[in-house]
């Protein structure tokens, strides 16, 4: 069953860049299949890890990839974007080490990852998809 708490990806959600918006549908699928894994009972520790750490894994690569393309553009809000980013990767980084150490907190884990998969693509990067839509010609090798 679709979990209506995380956006179905559609056309209307395209940053107007494939390998962005082929990152965004895969971490909105990770989102989903971790809420689906905290809210079994009990939960299955050792699978809620390893969802964790892909989802750590994809979220510093497209972070990554997205605040490059931001800098070659010159996006004038890159600094906020960063830190938003930033944010919600310690959020991610201390769900996994809760995981870890068996304290995890499912509760505030759904929280904060139902409100990052329903802000990050339409409030964080549709806002900047003039930034992130294309990249200069001269760094377009990279
Ligand atoms: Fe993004
Ligand atoms: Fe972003």
């Amino acid at each position: 069953m679709t979990d209506l708490r995380i956006p179905k990806w559609s056309p209307k959600l395209s940053v107007g860049n494939a390998k962005l918006d082929e990152q965004h549908i895969t971490l909105l699928q990770l989102g989903r299949r971790l809420l689906s894994l905290v809210e079994t009972a009990p939960y299955p520790k050792d699978q809620v890890r390893v969802a964790l750490l892909d989802m750590v894994d994809l979220s510093c690569k497209h972070d990554a990839l997205e605040e490059q393309i931001l800098e070659d553009n010159a996006c004038p809000t890159l600094s906020e974007h960063k830190l938003e980013h930033k944010a919600y990767r310690d959020a991610l980084t201390g769900f996994l080490s809760g995981a870890s150490h068996n304290i995890l907190d499912a509760t505030v884990l759904v929280r904060v990852i139902t409100e990052w998969m329903s802000h990050h693509i339409s409030e964080n990067d549709l806002p900047v998809r003039e930034y992130l839509k294309m990249r200069p010609k001269a760094k377009a090798g990279r």
